[in-house]
């Protein structure tokens, strides 16, 4: 029996700075000699980059009401090179704009923006396509993007559904409504078969949505708060992008991917001039699939105020912050004791960002209140009509090989079998039986962790019957904000409860480890219209 094997291996994988050097798909031997070593690098010379805020182009009238004028924003998609690291030559990336992360667009809760996004990457793609993945076949386009708002309350036909891409030339207008209250959203490419690689390049930004509710607590803002975006990548000596390959050339798709080079706003060990005072740290996991657990270098506690869809109800004060793939947290930071010091965001072994504290800073009336949503908007588990079991599943060959991970056994193509009614509440029961943990994410709607329970999963493979073999566990105090993304972990069922609001229509549902995504980990679902009465 070769599992216990394969999860040691994993969790190696998970751990180690050199993954893929030890993995069942080795690099390439020439990209392995050729991968940089970024510990070799002189670390903190280039100043920690804060994306552009993005400038609306115009207005136009709102599709919905030609009376309304919105603010209109005109963002390509293009070839750029990027400087990742002072004694790198630059990257070549694939960004929104001309950065990477591409521009922040900001907007208030219910401020309505639409957005053109202009296709004017290259021909040919530079990383490696899989054509055996479903939609990435030999007949389709070799470029194609379709950009998808995460976490956006978005009508369907703007979502940026993974078939509706465009291709160099082309343009794709979104409306985004933003019915939501205050929250860090991302913007991706969310093409089918290839999104993997269009992200690994470059084609991701922020979203940052404001109220007056968050507003008026004032949070450290301004100069003290800083998005960051963190990702991993792999290099080559000459500072390009390396994205691994199996060993078989018509099937180049490997199932995970880890970088040595630790990117936060797109830069390689950046430092940031900091004063001894209170700052808001908007961290996200932009990796295709490695998971962090973020810290200081001095173990300095620090405070999580808000996750994925905003404000958590209280701050809650921590020393480490496990994030996984597409999952958001905010904290705040209190350098004051430390003036005159520096200190590293690291994960795990990693630096990641300098802070250089300076002696003296200005006045700091920043705040953290210790309740930061009045009312909490938590429904009842009671008020789900729906419970549906639903399982993550690993296809292996004969030896054992991962050939992908489906949801609920099913392919992509299949017709949709998920169908909540608009404004109703279900209970997802996610069971995990494979050896990873998988980030779950639903577009369109925000929803609450109920709890994780171990069961016996070979039990439930061979007869389907449920097994628990310990206690059910409530989410991490940090986990217990409105999230739109989730950690399913191995061997769990973990129970979400989804009030499904917004739009009825076709969206997905998917694992945000983006390889896996990719192959085929991802199925629509469609919400339905509440019937006429
Ligand atoms: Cu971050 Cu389907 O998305
Ligand atoms: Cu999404
Ligand atoms: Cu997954």
């Amino acid at each position: 029996m070769s599992a216990p094997l394969r999860s040691s291996r994993r969790a190696f994988l998970r751990n180690t700075t050199l993954a893929l050097a030890a993995s069942r798909f080795p690099l390439h031997a020439a990209a392995d000699a050729a991968s940089l070593d970024p510990s070799t690098l002189t670390p903190y010379v280039d100043p920690l980059p804060l994306p552009p805020l993005a400038k609306a182009t115009g207005s136009k009238p709102s599709p919905h009401d030609p009376s309304a004028l919105l603010p209109y924003y005109q963002i390509p998609m293009r070839e750029r090179l990027v400087k990742v690291h002072r004694d790198l030559p630059p990257t070549r990336m694939w960004c929104f704009g001309d950065s990477f992360p591409g521009p922040t667009i900001e907007t208030q809760s219910g401020h309505a923006v639409m957005v053109e996004w202009q296709n004017q990457l290259p021909a040919h793609h530079f990383l490696p396509i899989d054509h055996s993945l479903e939609g990435a076949g030999m007949g389709m386009p070799e470029v194609r993007a379709v950009v998808h708002l995460h976490g956006g309350r978005t009508p369907s036909e703007s979502d940026g559904y993974p078939d509706n891409w465009t291709t160099p030339g082309q343009k794709q207008v979104c409306h985004y409504p933003v019915g939501q209250p205050a929250a860090l959203l991302f913007y991706h490419d969310h093409a089918m078969g290839i999104n993997r690689l269009n992200i690994y390049a470059g084609l991701q930004g922020f979203f940052i949505v404001r109220d007056p509710r968050e507003d008026a607590l004032h949070l450290p803002s301004g100069a003290y708060e800083i998005p960051l975006m963190i990702s991993d990548r792999l290099l080559t000596r000459d500072g390009q992008l390396l994205y691994p390959v199996s060993p078989d050339p018509l099937h180049p798709w490997v199932p995970e991917v880890f970088g040595d080079a630790i990117l936060a706003n797109g830069k390689l060990l950046p430092f940031h001039e900091a004063e001894p005072r209170k700052y808001r740290l908007r961290l996200m996991n932009g990796s295709n699939g490695r998971f962090y657990r973020f810290a200081f270098s001095n173990r300095a506690p620090f405070q999580v105020i808000a996750n994925d869809q905003g404000l958590l109800s209280a701050p809650v004060t921590v020393r480490r912050l496990p994030l996984a793939p597409a999952e958001r947290a905010d904290i705040v930071v209190d350098f004051s004791s430390f003036a005159g010091s520096k200190i590293e965001l690291i994960s795990d072994s990693f630096p990641i960002l300098q802070f250089r504290i300076a002696a003296k800073g200005s006045p700091d009336n920043s705040q953290v209140p210790p309740v930061l949503l009045e009312s909490d908007s938590r429904p009842a588990e009671s008020t789900a009509i729906r419970t549906r079991r639903l399982t993550l599943d690993e296809k292996l060959d004969k030896v054992q090989q991962s050939m992908g991970m489906l949801l609920n056994n099913t392919p992509w193509k299949a017709p949709v079998t998920e169908n909540p009614v608009l404004n109703t509440t279900e209970i997802w029961e996610l069971v995990n039986l494979t050896e990873d943990s998988h980030p779950i994410h639903l577009h369109l709607v925000r929803f609450q962790i109920l709890d994780r329970r171990p069961l016996d999963t070979f039990d439930y493979m061979a007869k389907q019957t449920l097994r628990f073999t310990g206690p059910a566990q409530p989410p991490e105090p940090l986990e217990s904000g409105w999230k739109d993304t989730a950690r399913a972990d191995p061997g769990m069922i973990t129970r979400i409860l989804v009030p499904f609001e917004g739009y009825a229509g076709r969206y997905v549902w998917h694992c945000h480890i983006l390889e896996h995504e990719d192959n085929e980990m991802m199925r629509p679902y469609e919400i339905l219209p509440p019937p006429a009465r």
